[in-house]
């Protein structure tokens, strides 16, 4: 069937899962959340609308979209005493370790919408989560830069309010330009969910247990953090920079292939891509669409694409199949957008927090599900006599 693996309740030793949310045949670079493709929810929704998708499994009418937009918007504000918790962090923090940390703290603020088992308390549990990523991860960066938090707004629809927390400063009007906000939206949406990647599966695997769910997303950040992971877009740029001109680009594809060489092609390859990650086409089409409407000329981006027209054409990473995945553009869009690199991941971070709360919804209304508990290939010694200290 679809999209099904096999069963195997509560992430035994196969740690696969069954989920109904979202579907990826890697041979094919096929990925679709709730059946709908997601070139069609990339070009045609806003953020909110895929976000509800995944939550509820169809897309809304009118009338069910404006109730869960104001039910988000509702939830954007974190209690005032979350301020404090900034307070304790080095300004130079990673936003990630600010994010992680906050999150979690949230867990000690909302102990009214935890108890899992009622489905009201769970839907709030999950809109808060939803409504309040944008606002923390805004507020990660403003104290990074010694600026004043930002509220949100709730004129302001969800990407465009994220915008505006991110650069808007109390003594002067900050207008959302429509192409950044259009831009984040998709960016948004191309981020939301991947079926069962590390990070998801970590906060399925924390929430089995019947953990505070604002506790497994701290979770699911903590693992979403890493460069082989979330932290990759962050890394892109890094070696973009590094590699700097045309010219070096030949060089570094070779390092890529030496085995002895800790170098990798950050942006490229996925455990289950074999083919080109249909996000990163839509990436790369939103990067020069933005580029352009901006006016921005980034030599980075000839980097970027000369790095993948050599390793398109490579042996090795023809072999391995090896393509672009969704990080490896989108750096250069949040770099034209004016956002720090630092705050690449965090971004990522934002958007999965909706895949994370879906998934972590379906695996708790599961009548069969259980606690994970991944078994092991045991490797160590067999049995040993015990030696007192003095004859050891
Ligand atoms: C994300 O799981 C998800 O769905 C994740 C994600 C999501 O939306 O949640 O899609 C988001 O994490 C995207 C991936 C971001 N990470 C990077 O771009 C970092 C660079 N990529 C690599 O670290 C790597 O490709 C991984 C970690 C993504 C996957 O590594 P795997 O699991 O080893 O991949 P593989 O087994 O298919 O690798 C096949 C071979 C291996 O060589 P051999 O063991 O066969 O000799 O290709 C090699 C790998 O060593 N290889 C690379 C490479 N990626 C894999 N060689 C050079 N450069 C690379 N980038």
């Amino acid at each position: 069937e679809t999209g099904m693996f096999t069963y195997d309740p509560g992430f035994t030793s196969t740690g696969s899962c069954e989920s109904a949310i979202t579907y990826i045949d890697g041979d094919a670079g096929v990925l679709t959340h709730r059946g709908y493709n997601i070139t069609d929810l990339a070009e045609n929704c806003s953020f909110l609308e895929v976000a509800y998708l995944l939550l509820n499994g169809d897309l809304p009418n009118r009338t069910e979209f404006e109730g869960f937009e104001r039910a988000i918007t509702l939830h954007t504000m974190v209690h005032e005493q979350i301020h404090k918790f900034f307070e304790g962090f080095r300004r130079d923090a990673h936003p990630m370790a600010v994010m992680c940390g906050v999150v979690g703290g949230l867990a000690a603020f909302y102990h009214d919408s935890t108890d899992i088992d009622d489905a009201h308390h769970r839907m709030i549990a999950s809109h808060r989560l939803i409504a309040k990523m944008p606002t923390i991860a805004a507020w990660a960066h403003k104290y990074a830069m010694g600026q004043p938090l930002m509220y949100p707004r709730n004129d302001l629809r969800y990407a465009s309010d994220f915008l505006h927390m991110m650069f808007a400063v109390p003594c002067e009007p900050y207008h959302v330009s429509p192409v950044l906000s259009k831009a984040m939206d998709r960016i948004l949406i191309l981020h939301a969910d991947h079926e069962q990647n590390a990070s998801t599966s970590t906060v399925r695997l924390t929430g089995s247990s019947g953990a505070n769910p604002f506790a497994c997303v701290a979770a699911g950040i903590a693992s979403l953090w890493g460069p082989a992971h979330g932290g990759a877009n962050e890394a892109v740029l890094t070696m973009l920079t590094q590699i700097g001109t045309l010219d070096r680009v030949p060089e570094y594809v070779k390092r890529a292939k030496d085995k002895d060489d800790p170098f990798r092609l950050m942006g490229f390859g996925h455990r289950v891509y074999k083919n080109y990650d249909p996000r990163a086409k839509i990436m790369a089409r939103t990067c020069h669409e933005v580029l352009e409407e901006l006016g921005v000329k980034d030599p980075l981006l000839d980097v970027a694409m000369e790095l993948e027209r050599i390793a398109l054409e490579d042996e090795y990473f023809i072999e391995k199949k090896l393509y672009p995945n969704v990080d490896f553009y989108s750096g250069i869009i949040f770099k034209a957008m004016g956002i720090p690199v630092s705050m690449f991941t965090a971004i990522f971070a934002l958007a999965r927090t909706t895949g994370w709360v879906a998934q972590w919804n379906e695996m708790i209304t599961d009548p069969v599900q259980k606690i994970g508990r991944p078994r092991q290939l045991f490797r160590g010694k067999d049995h040993r006599d015990f030696v007192p200290m003095d004859k050891r």
